[in-house]
């Protein structure tokens, strides 16, 4: 298939990427380079360097080029971000991905594949099912679900298949690919920053949370085993025009066992320091992914937690400037 991936010099895309030449499809990067790095693409993949917002560059290459999928990735991606900057995610999420949609559209995509977020689902202390209260605690999982709305109203009246998938903690790394963010806000790579000298502390945003020892609870998920249901998931819309997937592995750690098991990994003491909580920050999201096994036959590769963060001390080891 000839895809087009947004986003494609990020973190998870870039890592998407990779897997579907590996599959044998045709890939386009399009990125403003606005938080990627060109050096996170495979050698010789072709990137064109606009925004997603910037119509005349996706005519341009639309018209130029036909396409058999969208696979989009490109967002601003902090949820605390966006709680003091709504309007900035709005339109950079929102309105500069309708962009995007209607031009596929209009050049006669078939295909479409969002990058969608645990943050659309009210907090559950049970696993959350695709069926249960979509109830966003930021304005960045609101931005993901006003999306995921607007693909099914293209579905309906365009006749646009589309996939919503619904990462839960994207984590892990490739030996030559792995998260890169600036400023960096996640869990793990904030941890490992601490074990390579790079950061005295690692704060721990709330401690009074309703559970188990008062942290937020969080699933983590392989960044290979996401990149692989998107593989999974663009085939399958051949078939079906609507699916909505979850992607993680049912399984909730607290802020402080995640510090533990980067101290048993690193053999540093990993030294955190108890913070305010963070606006915008649900206390358990924890994902059933049963449904997307049973139709896709997605199973992760990484399912264990000290797996992922040992394949990310690997990337931070020997990366400790990521890409720069
Ligand atoms: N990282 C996670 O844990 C996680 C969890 C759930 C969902 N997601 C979603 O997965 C996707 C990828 O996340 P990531 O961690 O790889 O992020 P990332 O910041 O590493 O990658 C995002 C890419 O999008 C590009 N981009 C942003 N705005 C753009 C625009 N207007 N036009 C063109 N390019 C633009 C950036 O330059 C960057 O290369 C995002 O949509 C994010 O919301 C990520």
């Amino acid at each position: 298939m000839n895809i087009l991936v947004t986003g494609g010099a990020g973190y998870i895309g870039s890592v998407t990427v990779s897997a579907l030449l590996q599959e044998g499809h045709e890939v386009t990067v399009y990125d403003s380079l606005v938080k990627g790095h060109p050096a996170a693409l495979p050698a010789g993949v072709r990137l064109v360097k606009a925004d997603i917002g910037d119509r005349d560059a996706l005519q341009q290459m639309l018209a130029g080029r036909s396409f058999e999928a969208v696979m989009h990735f490109a967002a601003l991606i902090e949820p605390g971000e966006s709680m003091r900057r709504p309007d900035v995610y709005f339109e950079n999420n929102l309105c500069k991905s309708h962009t995007l949609i209607q031009q596929a559209v209009a050049h006669g995509v078939r295909r479409f594949i969002l990058s969608s977020t645990a943050a659309v689902y009210a907090s559950k202390d049970s696993p959350i099912e695709e069926q249960d209260r979509l109830q966003p605690a930021n304005v960045y999982g609101q931005t993901k679900l006003m999306i995921e709305q607007m693909l099914e109203w293209y579905r309906l009246i365009h006749g646009l298949h589309y996939a919503a998938l619904r990462y839960f903690n994207a984590s892990g790394a490739m030996p030559d690919r792995g998260e890169a963010h600036s400023p960096e806000t996640h869990l793990i790579p904030l941890t490992l920053q601490v074990a390579l000298g790079q950061r005295e502390v690692i704060e721990i945003y709330g401690t009074d949370y309703p559970t188990r020892d008062g942290t937020c609870i969080r699933d983590y998920i392989h960044v290979a085993d996401l990149a692989r249901a998107h593989v999974l998931a663009v085939e399958a819309l051949e078939q079906s025009d609507r699916a909505v997937y979850n992607l993680g592995n049912g399984s909730g750690y607290s802020v402080r066992e995640v510090i533990d098991v980067a101290r048993q990994v690193t053999g540093h003491p990993i030294p955190s320091v108890a913070s305010q909580r963070r606006p915008g920050d649900a206390p358990i999201l924890v994902a059933s992914s049963e449904r997307i096994s049973r139709d896709l036959g997605w199973q992760p590769q990484y399912p264990d937690l000290r797996t992922m963060v040992e394949t990310a001390w690997e990337w931070h080891r020997s990366h400790p400037y990521g890409y720069g």
